[in-house]
């Protein structure tokens, strides 16, 4: 049996801050920024906005605009890495919302559970609720996986600068007519790290930036070998000689927590596909120089990293292979348009990757590329560390809902925070009620219980 994502909604709070204000009150050159990290803007929660509403508010476009009922739903899945709760989980609330728009016990029959594994998670979501669609358990009804959080780093810390907020809705079912998972390929990789990291009480991470960096890109690479692996002998892609697997996967999304990092896993990945075969020859030629080898090549990250001699020649090694020519057109083909909105909102940790994927159809669409057919190779990842790498085939009615694709159209008007309203914001200085902007047709958050029966207790109210 078939499955996969017949549809999507995103909810993108409306509060920004601007990547170059933002620079020069950190004393940072801009350009690191909008250049180096590609991040021109970062969405903001506002004070009356949590993960449950990102979620809900994301969930409830979805459902509207699908006519869906909540007795077509068998399962709503929410996966994230802020969660409000040790036990409660984020799906129960964003539940309890809905059913204040589609009456008492509406959801009753449903199931589903909050899913943990940082960035990944949201993927593993997808994969499990795929299997209980192709094991035939769903009875012709749809599962909902929703991926939403708030990426919030510490004030002054370099993390800072990948802040962003946001949630993707996913309607799945036997027969998407947006994306129909490739069956049996789905491969993963997982190892006890500490990259990143937020211990209980903790509101932000513990983050060791270049270390993330670089496991992120093994990690992907792993999970990539495995699904090469899988690609070939289910024969779902076939390779003749000096070919690589990537040559027949026509766009490739990947985990985004600041857009380069898209840029970042490409490199790493073609360097190691292309290292064998004819092209290289003629790539590196262009380079004009040779590519480097660490004094350790079987060390540890550690070592890597700390090898300072070939971290400079790899980084400058990089940056000549990203202008190749090869490089280049690969580029342009099958990543930029999946860059496109995370530059416009900022790393969505669970969300990032399939706003990402959302962000490659609307741009390759608006192009006038004819998508159906085409193959997407999805690189996600969660620090602690997994990767997922899996794909799919865009289907033949993909274009009644990628045509209606309207990304700022969506997010709506944006308000422009100052540093100084963003900072008040950061440090919970506000309460729910002192919001910036007025809710439209939303869920928002009213008030937090504090007395010791009810602690941590939430009221949500739907705005019209
Ligand atoms: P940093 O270390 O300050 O930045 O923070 P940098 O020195 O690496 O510079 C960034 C880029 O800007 C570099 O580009 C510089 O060359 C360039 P690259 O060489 O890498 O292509 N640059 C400039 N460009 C133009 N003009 C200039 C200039 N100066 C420098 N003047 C870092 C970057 C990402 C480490 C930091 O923001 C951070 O710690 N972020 C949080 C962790 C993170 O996002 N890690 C990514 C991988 S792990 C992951 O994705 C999982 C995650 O989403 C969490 C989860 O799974 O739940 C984070």
């Amino acid at each position: 049996m078939a499955a996969g994502i017949d549809d999507m909604a995103i909810y993108i709070p409306r509060l920004f801050v601007d990547s170059a204000d933002f620079a020069v009150a950190r004393g940072v050159d801009p350009a690191k920024l909008k250049q180096g990290l590609g991040i021109s803007k970062m969405a903001i929660v506002d004070t009356n906005q949590d993960p449950a509403c990102l979620a809900a508010n994301a969930c409830l476009k979805l459902m509207q605009k699908n006519n869906v009922s909540p007795s077509d739903v068998g399962r709503l899945y929410v996966a994230t890495e802020s969660a409000l709760d040790e036990s409660k989980a984020l799906n129960s609330y964003v539940i309890g919302m809905l059913e204040q728009v589609y009456g008492p016990d509406s959801f009753e029959h449903c199931g589903g559970i909050e899913c943990k594994f940082a960035c990944v998670s949201g993927s593993y979501a997808l994969y499990d609720n795929s299997n209980w669609i192709r094991a035939g358990e769903a009875e012709g009804k749809s599962a909902i996986v929703v991926v939403s959080d708030i990426a919030k780093y510490d004030m002054g810390s370099t993390g800072e600068y990948t802040q962003g907020a946001g949630a993707v809705a996913m309607l799945l079912n036997d027969k998407p007519r947006l994306l129909q998972f490739d069956a049996k390929v789905t491969s993963t990789s997982i190892k006890n790290e500490y990259d990143f990291y937020r211990p209980f009480g903790k509101e932000t991470p513990i983050v060791h930036g270049q270390y993330s960096n670089l496991l992120y890109l093994i990690q992907v690479k792993k999970a990539f070998e495995a699904y090469k692996k899988k690609a070939l002998d289910t024969g779902i892609i076939k390779i003749n000689e000096g070919e690589t697997i990537l040559d027949h996967i026509d766009y490739l999304c990947m985990h985004l927590p600041y857009s380069n990092m898209g840029k970042k896993a490409l490199s790493y990945l073609l360097r190691r596909e292309w290292r064998s075969l004819p092209r290289w020859k003629r790539t590196i030629e262009q380079t004009g120089m040779e590519e480097p080898v660490p004094k350790d090549p079987r060390g540890t990250i550690e070592s890597i990293l700390a090898d300072e001699e070939y971290m400079t020649k790899d980084h400058e090694f990089t940056k000549l292979f990203t202008k190749t020519k090869e490089y280049r057109q690969f580029y342009e083909d099958k990543l930029a348009s999946s860059l496109i909105a995370s530059t416009m909102i900022g790393n969505l940790y669970t969300a990032s990757l399939y706003l990402g994927f959302r962000s490659c159809l609307e741009f390759e669409f608006q192009k006038g590329v004819d998508l159906a057919g085409k193959r997407i190779g999805f690189g996600s990842y969660g620090s602690g560390s997994s990767a997922m790498v899996f794909s799919g085939t865009v289907q033949p009615d993909y274009k009644e809902i990628v045509s209606k694709m309207n990304l700022e159209m969506e997010i709506g008007e944006r308000k422009k925070l100052s540093l100084e309203e963003y900072e008040e914001i950061h440090e919970n200085k506000r309460s729910p009620d002192q919001s910036l902007l007025d809710a439209k047709k939303e869920f928002v958050l009213v008030s937090i219980e504090d007395t010791p029966e009810s602690r941590g207790e939430r009221k949500y109210v739907f705005c019209d």
